[in-house]
């Protein structure tokens, strides 16, 4: 997502992305998909690595409240509805309509992590092993909750077993299967079929297509992550806000090697689909949110907070916010200014301390000539000439007699304060 578009080489026919899933441990009305990591929806982070792979169909399985997925699909996803949540298997059958001859890669909702590289693995190695069927797994030190990979002593996997229905020997297996595949697509739905729903969940498992497929004499290979991280799936708020910090830290180095300096990681928040420039330096307690962009040789912070922001080259942003804000080139804002939608400024324009800008409803929008000066303290509404400091302060007064006043009887009762 930070570097653009990935090189990717493999390419496939049918992609089909699970998300119908209710997300009962969010504890949320909003649907799990839609909630965000570093700006950007789980669900989106996912079809940004598949896309990357251009599948000639997209499919995506969605449950209860879909007309507020929907808006967020890209144009070319095609829509499969499984309206309870029967299991995996099911949703990939309510899928089956859409799914094209060859095979297909099949993919959770919920993994924001997953990259294009590592799709284009599981793609590639699929095609090289010329199996029937390939699965993504993962080795962990704790393997509980997911399912087993169950190999034989070929190497060639045999069965998956959900936790809930393995046994006590079987729990002991640490490859456990990430729910990322690359099936044939019409074999597939023909044997799902046929699995039934007898498990501890009374679900259709896709999992079990996997033991059909050997039943058929068909041969699953299985590709092990080196990362376990790309797989991690989204299940509650505290694994959203470690999905969030394995997001945060990937963006932050991207761009370092990019070429911008971050001062201190720990301190600043870059949004996935924010844009920067090489020489760009970002000094500590910043964040950058939404689609914010900076040029080149800017400098944001200390404290500022962007959103939805361009800013042009060279320019500086001290201790302020800025929503949907535009900045020009050399501009320097803040320290401690705001400055909202519809308040452009221009090229080498300076803001002083304590400025705000906006376009509030009751006032006309204003414009201002190149390379003007806000004084410092000003909440400016109207136009700023070009050349003339706009400064927008109330004149200090002195009231003569006012201590003494202010100390007598119903001095303060506000009837004759000054
Ligand atoms: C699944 C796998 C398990 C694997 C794990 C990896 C099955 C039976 N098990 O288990 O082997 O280790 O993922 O994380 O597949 N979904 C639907 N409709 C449904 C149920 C699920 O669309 O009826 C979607 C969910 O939204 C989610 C994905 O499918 O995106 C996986 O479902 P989830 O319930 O998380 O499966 P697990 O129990 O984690
Ligand atoms: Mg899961």
């Amino acid at each position: 997502m930070i570097e653009g578009r990935k090189q990717v080489t493999s390419s496939i026919p049918t992609a089909v992305v699970l998300a119908a899933g209710l997300g009962t441990r969010m504890k949320s009305r909003t649907p799990k998909v839609l909630h965000e990591v570093c700006g950007v929806p789980l669900l989106s982070h996912i079809l940004e690595a598949v896309g990357a792979l251009q599948p000639e169909r997209l499919v995506v399985v969605l449950g209860p409240g879909h007309e507020r997925v929907e808006p967020h699909l890209p144009e070319s996803a095609r829509v499969a509805l499984q309206l309870e949540p029967r299991g995996t298997g099911d949703a990939v059958l309510k899928a089956s309509g859409e799914i094209l001859d060859g095979p297909m890669l099949v993919l959770p909702g919920d993994t924001p992590l997953i990259t294009a590289e590592v799709l284009d693995a599981l793609v590639a190695h699929h095609r090289a092993s010329e199996a029937s069927a390939t699965l993504l797994t993962m080795i962990l030190d704790d393997p509980s909750g997911y399912g087993r990979i169950i190999r034989d002593d070929a190497g060639d996997v045999t069965a998956i077993v959900e936790h809930r229905d393995a046994d006590a020997e079987q729990r002991r297996i640490k490859e456990v299967n990430a729910g990322m595949y690359v099936l044939p697509g019409r074999r597939t739905l023909e044997l799902l079929r046929g699995v039934g729903d007898q498990n501890d969940q009374g679900e259709v498992y896709l999992t079990d297509v996997i033991a059909a497929l050997r039943a058929e004499g068909l041969r699953v290979s299985a590709l092990p992550v080196a990362d376990p991280t790309v797989t991690l799936g989204v299940n509650s708020r505290v694994e959203l806000a470690e999905a969030q910090g394995l997001m945060r830290a990937r963006i932050l180095e991207g761009w370092m090697r990019e070429g911008v300096t971050i001062e201190d990681p720990a301190s600043t928040f870059i949004d996935a689909r924010v844009r920067l420039s090489a020489d760009v330096r970002i000094l500590p307690f910043s964040s950058l949110r939404g689609e914010t962009a900076v040029g080149r040789g800017s400098e944001i912070g200390p404290g500022s907070s962007l959103t939805d922001t361009l800013v042009g080259e060279g320019a500086r942003v001290i201790q302020s916010h800025t929503e949907r804000a535009r900045i020009g080139d050399r501009a320097l804002v803040g320290p401690f200014s705001y400055l909202s939608p519809k308040a452009p400024l221009e090229d080498a324009d300076e803001t002083g301390a304590f400025v705000q800008i906006e376009n509030g409803t009751a006032v006309a929008p204003f414009s201002r000539g190149d390379g003007v000066t806000i004084g410092a303290g000003s909440v400016i509404t109207q136009d700023v000439a070009e050349g003339k400091p706009g400064s927008s302060r109330t004149r200090q007064e002195s009231i003569p007699g006012y201590t003494a006043r202010a100390a007598e009887p119903n001095g303060e009762d506000g009837q004759d304060g000054t």
